[in-house]
């Protein structure tokens, strides 16, 4: 018999590298590395190769590209999810998808572990190790970055002692940085002072607003049910589509936050991301909400995209509760159709316009002109109604029932 195997979620960089032979000396198990390309990634023949030269007995690179825009960055689009307002979510919208190929990919190799590099003071180790559990409960993740207590020079050194040598172990970025179709998120460094204003060179998706184009930009965004599906009227897949607005949007200077954020496992830490792309779609989608959705649907809907934002963000991506908050706002996207009109100015980003076929906008009710059909007579009526209960309230506090 042959020994255990573990499937390590791969990056190509110098932790999951050394995690290659750790895993091998420490538990005894073959490491299968796979990579999961969610964007943004070069060089992928390399990094596989890469992780071969670290002793893995298997590489494979896996694009799941268009799976994590249609199946989860655009499941959270249909709930303008963003974390404390302000974050699109897409570190943690790739998590639950990089555990279900490695669980997968477990299945194929009848591997019964699973590890990833994921540091202890993060979230993305609760949404992978949640993940995992929720979709094979049989399968142990293991993440031993969180134990070998190796600083960046003992892992060099690490790798060395056993030959492997590897090209990119001299160079460090300054940042902790992960990026993906849906976003890029830039920590550390510098970036910890939560005083100190993001250097330049920590932004590589956005232009800077002062060097964008002294003149707007206009835009088109197109959706059909909830999804977009055409930009200025050209209809894209959803790959192309989020890479297409996300360069338009960024070279505008648009999609930078600087937020300090509640993460899950109890600190507050300063996080600046670029995702002019995803937050460009979601202001197109929220306008087009408000054109196409009646009042209670959409004040009602605005809870439950908090919460499913919350649900992803805390890793439950896989959960009874998320399954049924996205069954609701899948009812409620039938009528999510149209088009709306975006302009880009340094930095900035407006919605100036918005039509459907299925506006409940209707001019003959909102006009302060001629052809008005609203009555104006019943308006008396239901005011005096609406106001009763707190006319008798104040009567009989007055003295006056
Ligand atoms: N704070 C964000 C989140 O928890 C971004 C995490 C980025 N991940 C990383 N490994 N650098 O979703």
């Amino acid at each position: 018999m042959g020994n255990e195997k573990c499937v390590l979620a791969y990056s190509g960089g110098l932790d999951t590298s050394a995690l290659v032979p750790y895993i091998k000396d420490k538990y005894g198990y073959d490491v299968i590395a796979c990579l999961i390309d969610v964007g943004h990634m070069s060089g992928l023949d390399e990094i596989r190769e890469r992780a071969l030269t670290a002793g893995a007995v298997g590489s494979y690179v896996i694009d799941a590209k268009e799976e994590f825009v249609t199946d989860f960055a655009f499941e959270a689009l249909k709930a303008n999810a963003l974390y404390e307002n302000k974050y699109p979510l897409h570190s943690a919208l790739s998590r639950p998808l990089i555990a279900k190929k490695m669980v997968e990919l477990a299945h194929e190799h009848g591997a019964k572990y699973v590890a990833h590099g994921c540091t202890a003071k993060g979230n993305d180790q609760v949404r992978i190790d949640v993940s995992v559990r929720c979709l094979d409960p049989t399968i142990k993740v293991l993440g031993p970055a969180r134990e070998w207590g190796m600083t960046r020079p003992q892992l060099i050194d690490y790798l060395a002692e056993r030959n492997i040598n590897l090209p990119f172990l001299t160079k460090k970025n300054p940042y902790s940085i992960d990026e993906n179709l849906w976003g890029r998120a830039i920590e550390c460094g510098e970036l910890e002072d939560p005083w100190a204003a993001p250097p330049d060179d920590a932004y590589t998706f956005t232009a800077n607003a002062e060097d964008a184009p002294d003149k707007a930009t206009e835009l088109v965004v197109g959706f059909e049910s909830g999804l977009p599906v055409s930009l200025d009227g050209e209809r894209l897949g959803p790959v192309g589509l989020v890479e297409k607005i996300d360069q338009i949007a960024g070279a505008n200077g648009y999609g930078r936050i600087d937020m300090v954020e509640n993460r899950l496992v109890g600190i507050k830490s300063r996080e600046t991301y670029e995702a002019a792309g995803p937050l460009s779609l979601i202001m197109a989608h929220s306008a087009l909400e408000d054109l196409t959705l009646t009042r209670e649907l959409q004040h009602f809907k605005t809870s439950i995209d908090q919460r499913l934002s919350e649900l992803i963000y805390d890793g439950l991506w896989f959960s009874p509760l998320a399954e049924a908050l996205r069954a609701f706002i899948d009812e409620s996207q039938k009528h999510v159709t149209g088009e709306v009109r975006l302009s880009y100015y340094k930095g900035s980003c407006k919605v100036v316009g918005r039509r459907s076929p299925n506006s409940l906008y209707v001019d003959a009710l909102a006009t302060y002109g001629s052809g008005d059909t609203f009555s104006h007579q019943s308006a008396v009526g239901f005011i005096e109604l609406w106001g009763l209960p707190v006319e008798v309230w104040a009567r009989r506090r007055q003295g006056q029932l």
